[in-house]
């Protein structure tokens, strides 16, 4: 075999989201785009907001010496600098750019992190349903993805991740705004997982790291308040990126932030801006950190996606399904009236393309990512509706 045995092993098991992508653009090629309904993807739906367009220019325009050059594989340090003004007053603390490193998106700030910290076998706790690209992150490392059960409203059950931290424990690792479920950790929450985790490090006298997975921060609706998960624990990391608030997930660009109580701080952001660069990263996309630096806190208009999360919902609830209503990102995640994977595949029938539970460690479910057209919504309720007499 030309390829590793263990990447093709993966590859059979690949994302279910990308499997169903792939099949509604084979389903929109036969019956024509407007009578497909796919739902299967993140892709932001709203354009990035003007002003971004117009630093996008400016930029471009300068033609300064080394201005494409390399750089310092942590980011340039004034784009460090204005996220950690940023962050300081959103996380109401005082974050120098020392504990910025600039990261090819979400994904990529994720994969520094893990190679930094992961010992083979180390264990990675995550609870379900959960973002299925950890499973491969954490594989890439050796370690080992532990996954936990949530509550039935899928906020975070500290019980059963009690139970899961072990000897072996690295790494807690949560997402909030999350994806699929659209849940937000309140502070109560927060502040006892960092509790736990404190009791838990120094039972088992190492440290264990608090690793949340944030680029949905400012998908937020109804003024729900995010915690800052600093504030709650020492040993704390956010990843975040660009590529949902700004529209701009081609364009590879996102950051780590380190709890600058963090221990041992110096010598963990020498391991990140390490592994940064021996991923092959080297850096992260220089024309986006020098765009970014002028534009920290901006955002589209979120609004857009509130509403097409009403509509969703409305239109779900009338039919007789049963969910949790989102509070951020832009994914529902109903209850399948019978096995998921069975259920998406009749909803296919229907032309209409979701993806199973069960490509979230989460069977009995299914997401809809509703970052579309309102006309796709609204053209998907004769195939929901039938579904639903049928099974309901
Ligand atoms: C929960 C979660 N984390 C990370 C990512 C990766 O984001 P990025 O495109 O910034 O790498 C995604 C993308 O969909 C996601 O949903």
């Amino acid at each position: 075999m030309a390829i590793s045995k263990k990447v093709h092993n993966l590859m059979e098991n690949a994302s279910w989201i990308r499997k169903m992508f792939e099949q509604g653009a084979k389903l929109k090629k036969e019956y024509g785009d407007n009578n497909v309904f796919d739902f299967s993807i993140g892709n932001p739906y709203i354009d990035p907001p003007e002003k971004f367009f117009d630093v996008l220019e400016a930029v471009a325009k300068d033609r300064s010496k080394n201005v494409h050059g390399y750089m310092s594989n942590a980011g340039y340090p004034e784009t460090r600098d204005a996220v950690a003004e940023y962050l300081s007053e959103e996380h109401a603390m005082e974050i120098f750019g020392e504990h910025i490193v600039m990261t090819c998106g979400a994904g990529g700030g994720l994969n520094v992190i893990l190679k930094t910290i992961l010992d083979p076998g180390d264990e990675v706790i995550v609870p379900a349903p959960y973002f299925v690209e950890y499973g491969f992150y954490v594989d890439n490392f050796g370690g080992i993805l532990k996954t936990v059960p949530t509550k039935n409203d899928f906020s975070l059950d500290l019980v059963e991740i009690e139970k899961a931290i072990s000897e072996k424990t690295k790494a807690v690792l949560i997402n909030s705004p999350n994806n699929p479920t659209g849940r937000i950790y309140d502070k109560n929450t927060i502040d006892g997982l960092g509790l736990l985790l404190k009791q838990k490090s120094s039972e088992y006298n190492k440290e264990i790291y608090l690793i949340s997975d944030e680029p949905y921060s400012k998908i937020v609706y109804d003024n729900i308040p995010i915690p800052s998960i600093l504030q709650s624990y020492t040993n704390s990391m956010i990843v975040t990126s660009y590529s949902k608030d700004l529209s701009i997930p081609g364009e590879r660009l996102g950051l780590i932030a380190v709890n600058p109580s963090l221990k041992p701080l110096s010598e963990l952001l020498s391991g990140l801006i390490f592994s940064n660069r021996t991923l092959g990263f080297v850096n992260a996309p220089a024309i986006m950190q020098r765009v970014v630096k002028d534009i920290q806190g901006l955002s589209g208009d979120m609004d857009i996606y509130r509403q097409k999360r009403d509509l969703l919902c409305d239109m779900l609830f009338d039919l007789g399904y049963k969910f949790t209503k989102p509070e951020g990102a832009f994914y529902l995640f109903p209850k399948s009236p019978i096995d998921d994977i069975e259920f998406v595949n009749e909803l296919q029938e229907e032309k209409i393309l979701v993806v199973p539970g069960s490509g979230f460690g989460c069977p009995g479910y299914f997401r809809i990512s509703y970052c579309v057209e309102d006309s796709v919504i609204k053209g998907a309720k004769k195939g929901f509706a039938k579904l639903a007499k049928k099974y309901i």
